[in-house]
């Protein structure tokens, strides 16, 4: 990553905490854009900026991350509203209809995400698309028993499915709930509606990662003339 990659996506992070106000419930999403939203909301509970914030993570690395930084956490059990969830995406379309699961979190991303009063995502310029699938696979979280049928059934629907294979470790990804990934290139999705609901009603999906009729703002950093900058959507 550039130095000045690395600088928009702080800025993005940064002016996802700066809408988090005390006594709230936030959903922390994952991802690299995430983290740094994470790293800013903890530095404003240490400085008492904030007060009274607790966080509920979407995934071991948020979980992480916001022990780090001093966010205390809750869970779903505890709480019976989330104010605010700030994530990252693959791809957004104009809707702010998403692709989410670069980082094979989005079972757990879009149970808080949809949960949350105001949904944040945070993105860089280079994730706006016209039509979800263009540049991005879909990521599909599948039981382990249930992988050859799941995957049968994708290429029935006339996706091309190929399983998530770990990077620096030996066999597939497995995601936090134990479970495998399958990344399905279609060659348009035209319905995501129709697609998220076909897909989460094979046996043994657990989940994709079309996340649609959810988002409520969009920040996108930008790099012009080498200086990064955000707007919202
Ligand atoms: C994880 C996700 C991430 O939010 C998505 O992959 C974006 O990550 P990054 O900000 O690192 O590009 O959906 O499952």
């Amino acid at each position: 990553m550039s130095d000045a990659v690395k600088v928009m996506k702080q800025e993005v992070g940064k002016a996802a905490a700066a809408r988090v106000t005390s006594n709230s419930v936030v959903g922390l999403g994952t991802g690299s854009t995430t983290a740094y939203a994470i790293q800013f909301l903890g530095d404003r509970l240490k400085s008492g900026e904030l007060e009274n914030v607790v966080g509920i993570p979407t995934s071991f690395q948020a979980e992480v991350l916001a022990k780090q930084y001093g966010i205390p956490l809750t869970t779903l059990d505890a709480t019976d509203k989330i104010d605010v969830a700030i994530d990252g995406a693959d791809e957004v379309d104009p809707q702010k209809n998403l692709i989410k699961g670069g980082g094979a979190a989005h079972t757990r991303e879009k149970i808080v995400d949809t949960l949350a009063e105001t949904f944040i995502v945070v993105v860089d310029q280079g994730k706006l698309v016209d039509r979800l699938g263009s540049t991005f696979l879909l990521p599909v979280e599948v039981l382990p028993m249930a992988i050859a049928p799941v995957m049968r059934a994708i290429e029935g629907l006339g996706g091309k499915p190929e399983l998530r294979m770990g990077i620096k470790k030996a066999g597939p990804v497995v995601t936090d709930q134990g479970n495998l990934v399958i990344d399905v290139k279609f060659e348009q999705i035209d319905d995501p509606v129709a697609l998220e609901a076909t897909l989460n009603n094979l046996p043994g999906v657990l989940e994709n990662g079309l996340f649609v009729n959810c988002t409520d703002v969009v920040l996108v950093g930008e790099i012009n003339d080498g200086q990064p900058s955000v707007r919202e959507m």
